[in-house]
């Protein structure tokens, strides 16, 4: 028999797979399709302030082997998180859940976190993974996790809002990664999560006009594999504190090369917008993956 638990942060979870944010919901949605207490935990979709729309459509498009997306971080808002939907979610979700903020200025992080973790459903929280990372959105967002300072800001910030693991999930759009997760490390950061989206665009040939009506979104799926593999990599190596890897996992194997990269735990993201039972199925997989390469535990 394998162990598939991996300790998160001080949180033991019974396995390292975990849906990532905005790929998920609040998590009841797919509670519908099946039990997801098979989960390790999820990340639920970046909650800002105030609630947002979103970018104008169109803000998917599909390229081989991955997506182009730019949302833009449409999300009810904090307030309606805490009343409507996390109450929906602990109805069919009995194990702590991953916050995942968003914000457009550091003051905007700490309130969020604040919010969150003086609310009547703070105890269903476990880790707060702050996104520094959003490519899709203007002022806020990947401008936070393109620089070391700014990074150690909102860390800083958020810091004095909650005695829970703090997780820095950050934007792979950077030189060196490195330096921004060594940042985050030394404010008092409990973890890593990456990566985010990388940038790119597409044309259509015959309006002759970017697909996306924000021109430019964030690739992910299979084609970006390699490189999340490569940041998490560097990234394990360069801090102590536990790291999650992301980025084109789709297969129980690409969850165990992420984790000889030195990731702790996985995040799923495009994978459950291809397959709506991807992650479940990769939780399945899991076992006989572990034991086909002779691996008893992580
Ligand atoms: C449609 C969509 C929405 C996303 N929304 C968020 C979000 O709200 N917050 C966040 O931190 N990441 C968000 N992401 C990024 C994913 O959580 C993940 O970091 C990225 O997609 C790479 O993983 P993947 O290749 O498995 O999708 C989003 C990704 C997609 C495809």
């Amino acid at each position: 028999m394998v162990d598939t638990r991996v300790n998160l942060c001080g949180i033991t979870i019974d396995n390292p797979v975990i849906p990532a944010s905005g790929t998920f919901g609040y998590g009841y949605e797919f509670a519908e399709l099946y039990d997801i207490n098979c989960l390790g935990t999820f990340s639920f979709k970046g909650t800002t302030l105030d609630p947002r729309f979103g970018n104008d459509t169109p803000r998917i498009a599909e390229c081989p082997s991955g997506m182009l997306n730019s949302v833009g971080l449409q999300n009810p808002g904090v307030d309606d998180v805490i009343r409507e939907e996390l109450p929906k979610l602990e109805r069919v979700f009995h194990k702590p859940v991953m916050a995942n903020v968003s914000g457009f200025s550091t003051d905007e992080y700490a309130e969020v976190v604040k919010r969150l973790d003086r609310s009547a459903v703070s105890d269903m929280i476990g880790w707060y993974e702050i996104n520094i990372s959003c490519p899709n959105v203007h002022g806020g967002g990947m401008s936070f996790g393109t620089d070391a300072k700014m990074a150690a800001e909102v860390v800083k910030a958020v810091r004095w809002m909650t005695d829970k693991p703090i997780i820095m999930k950050l934007s792979p759009n950077v030189t060196d990664v490195t330096e921004i997760a060594r940042a985050c490390e030394t404010e008092g950061a409990d973890g890593i999560s990456l990566i985010n989206t990388l940038m790119g665009m597409r044309f259509d040939l015959r309006t002759k006009k970017p697909i996306l009506a924000n021109v430019t979104g964030g690739l992910s799926g299979p084609a970006v594999f390699p490189v999340a593999l490569r940041m998490v990599y560097q990234t394990a190596k360069a801090v102590n504190i536990p790291v999650i890897g992301m980025g084109g996992v789709s297969s129980a194997e690409d969850v165990l090369e992420m984790m000889m990269a030195g990731a702790v735990a996985v995040e799923v993201g495009a994978a459950n917008l291809v397959d709506p039972y991807a992650s479940r199925n990769i939780v399945r997989d899991l076992p006989a993956a572990m034991k086909k390469y002779g691996i008893d535990s992580f």
